[in-house]
């Protein structure tokens, strides 16, 4: 793993031995971070009021501008984040004591949004990530739990040490932003790994990306700064399902509705050769 071309946040250094920056691909969680604090001034009908997310930015001291004049790119998060803010909200509705987990969770904090008093939240990443997030935003409360885990790892779902109450529930599952960091086959692995070891009932948000980016990060207006490569994407909404038979697609969006008719227009006039959307939102379910 290369360390990251911008200047990136760096590791707290808890042996003196000398801070380190993050590597490339755990540097992009500065492009949803910024997207989510500086976005709803952009995007007021977009806007997911992210009551934490400026405070982090300003205590990192990273320069983020060119990711925020990325309006495409913030636009897209600010999208997303609304919609699993509303998944959450409907998942936890139906099942007030389940247990949330976000996996690659970056710096977000839908906790913020989702606690209703009676869950659990798990923030899992890269222990790199985690040292940082443990010390801008440690637990704040018993039902906020933090997890290390690599989900390139075959072993990755024990990383998150799940209590057996844990499991009593369906669980909502959120991975975004992350699997397209991933080979193909890691990628579909973690797919398969929910489906193998979630309750019925459980949810898992994933927001797939077109099989042409593939290779093609650098061409991007903000993944491109961070020397991160996009490795998967999909041809075919079916691929997200077809690595195991637990799974079914529950609902799917596109990010394309972002740009109202035109959005969509464009999109059904591609959508022959491209397949899937080029970026969207997929809710499975087992
Ligand atoms: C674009 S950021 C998204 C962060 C967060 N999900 C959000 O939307 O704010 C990608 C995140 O995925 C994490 N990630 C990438 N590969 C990972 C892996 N193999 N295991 C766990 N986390 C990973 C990175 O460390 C980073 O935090």
């Amino acid at each position: 793993m290369h360390t990251s071309v911008l200047r990136s946040p760096v590791l707290p250094d808890r042996a003196g031995g000398g801070a380190a920056p993050l590597h490339a691909v755990p540097s992009t969680l500065l492009i949803p971070l910024a997207a989510r604090a500086e976005g709803d001034a952009c995007f007021p009908a977009m806007a997911c009021g992210d009551a934490v997310a400026a405070r982090l930015l300003r205590r990192l001291g990273t320069d983020t501008r060119a990711f925020a004049a990325d309006r495409p790119t913030v636009l897209n998060i600010l999208w997303r984040t609304r919609h699993i803010q509303a998944a959450g909200r409907a998942f936890f509705a139906a099942h007030p004591r389940a247990w949330g987990i976000n996996l690659g969770c970056g710096l977000s904090h839908y906790f913020q949004w989702l606690d209703n008093g009676m869950n659990t939240w798990v923030d899992a990443d890269l222990p790199e990530v985690m040292a940082l997030r443990r010390a801008l935003l440690p637990p704040g409360s018993a039902r906020q739990r933090q997890a290390e885990i690599d989900i390139r790892s075959p072993h990755w779902w024990r990383s998150l040490q799940l209590p057996p109450e844990a499991l009593e529930h369906p669980l909502f599952v959120v991975c975004e932003g992350v699997l397209m960091y991933l080979q193909p086959e890691q990628a579909r692995a973690v797919l398969a790994s929910f489906a193998t070891h979630a309750p019925a009932g459980s949810r898992l948000i994933v927001d797939p990306l077109t099989r042409w980016a593939v290779g093609h990060a650098r061409a991007h207006p903000s993944v491109g700064r961070t020397g991160a490569e996009f490795l998967w994407g999909i041809s075919r909404l079916g691929e997200l399902t077809a690595c195991h038979p637990r799974l079914r697609l529950v609902h799917a969006r596109s990010a394309a509705e972002c740009y109202g008719w035109m959005g969509l227009a464009c999109e059904a006039m591609w959508s022959p050769w491209i397949g899937a959307p080029l970026y969207g939102l997929a809710e499975l379910g087992v």
